[in-house]
């Protein structure tokens, strides 16, 4: 019988030795998970602080869903999209209903749907706007993050990301994000833009929140330029910044909505495409598919999992604990030199450290939080996120705050 620690460190391991190296994971190894929590082969229990980047919003293992899925999964896993399956159809109507679309096209990963986005939007412009062949632009902004494929990396400037994984898609043009000068300026010198790819807020660049106003007024200018807007909100979406959408903020209906993630609470992956019949008509049989898209076990989980996010009113309850949060986080940021800054929206909030990016003290810290039994990992340097589930309650949350400032108080010591 190996010891506990021994577990630990043979799981890890393993991994190295038999893994591809492209992950840098906190070590420590879960091996169940419920509500907010997770445990580790040790059976110590820690508060999720991460939610597997936002996918795992209605808390882990939920039993709803849950049952959704062995229940299916007993039933019909997989058809493949060359017949009809019983559930497809629910789901579509289920998911365009409630997201407000009036075309859905099912597929897995966010990184897949992102690739679908862009091949909607460019057969849209050549198809319905007369944008001549291969001359297609789509305007992303600076320091995305919308997934690893070869395409999305091309126009990525993240330098790990892309270094050596060359040579690079064509038709991106880069600007800065929440400017709309910057977004003005290329609708207006530039003949064929399809389309202004853009992240309500930026997620994994360090939860980014644009100034109140830019998602309407970039919007706008889309309209105004005739080219579609394209809210990337695998990250955002499903509840996480306190509205279904964080577009619903500024009440922006985008022409093409692209979700995963918390679509299916974390326990399958379930990604889509969303928008109007006009422009997701353009794509016919045997231009863009997927296997396991549309499966019925992905649609089964997933209509459970947006069932949860209604029934348990996750929004209003990240709206909420997102502003206490950051509320008693600004009160002890205010005592303290360590922690510049907090910002965020709803339960996808980001803590600044007062370092340089390149030093390990938001690494060390999210090692000390571990220790504490709160796990969260830096994102770009000197940035942490904390995005926990969304079950949360109010005692849960402030429980997390004393462990996140006893943590810093004692880092500084
Ligand atoms: C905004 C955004 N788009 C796309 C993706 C890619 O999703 P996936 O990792 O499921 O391919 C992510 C993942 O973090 C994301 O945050």
């Amino acid at each position: 019988m190996v010891s506990e620690k021994n577990a630990s460190q043979q799981a890890i391991d393993l991994e190295d030795k038999y893994g591809a190296h492209n992950y840098h994971p906190l070590p420590v190894v879960l091996s169940r998970g419920e509500g907010v929590y997770v445990w580790d082969v040790e059976g110590k229990r820690y508060y999720d602080f991460l939610s597997a980047y936002s996918a795992v919003n209605q808390g882990h293992c939920h039993p709803k869903i849950i049952n959704a899925l062995t229940k299916q999964a007993a039933k019909l896993t997989l058809t493949s999209r060359a017949f009809y399956n019983d559930v497809l159809g629910k789901y579509e109507q289920y998911v365009t209903t409630y997201f407000g679309f009036e075309k859905v096209l099912p597929m897995n990963t966010g990184a897949e749907a992102v690739e679908t986005a862009i091949k909607l939007c460019r057969k849209y412009a050549y198809e319905k706007k007369g944008i001549p062949e291969n001359e297609a632009e789509i305007i992303v902004c600076k320091n995305n993050f919308h997934g690893r494929t070869t395409t999305i990396i091309s126009f990525s400037n993240d330098e790990d990301a892309r270094k050596n994984f060359g040579p690079f898609t064509a038709g991106f043009i880069k600007i800065e994000y929440n400017n709309l000068e910057a977004l003005e300026t290329t609708l207006k010198s530039r003949k064929n833009i399809a389309g202004f790819l853009v992240e309500p807020i930026q997620g994994e660049a360090g939860v980014y929140v644009p100034s109140e106003g830019y998602l309407s007024k970039a919007k706008a200018l889309c309209e105004k330029y005739g080219v579609l807007f394209i809210a990337d909100e695998v990250q955002t979406g499903v509840a996480r910044t306190g509205k279904l959408l964080a577009v619903n903020h500024e009440n922006v209906q985008p022409d093409i909505l692209i979700l995963g993630k918390a679509m299916s609470g974390g326990v399958y992956p379930v990604s889509a495409v969303f928008s109007s019949s006009e422009i997701m008509n353009v794509i016919k049989p045997g231009q863009h598919g997927s296997t396991f898209g549309g499966n019925p076990l992905a649609c089964a989980v997933a209509i459970a999992a947006l069932e949860v996010v209604k029934d348990e009113q996750l929004a209003e309850n990240a709206e909420k604990l997102g502003q206490l949060f950051r509320s008693e986080l600004q009160k002890f940021i205010e005592t303290n030199t360590l922690i510049k800054l907090v910002r965020g929206k709803g339960l996808l909030n980001a803590i600044v450290i007062n370092d340089t990016e390149d030093s390990s003290t938001a690494w060390d810290i999210c090692l000390k939080l571990r220790d504490n039994g709160l796990l969260a990992k830096p994102t770009h340097g000197n940035i942490i996120r904390f995005a926990p589930p969304l079950v949360m309650n109010e005692e849960q949350l402030l429980d997390c705050v004393s462990i996140i400032k006893k943590t810093i108080l004692a880092f500084k010591s």
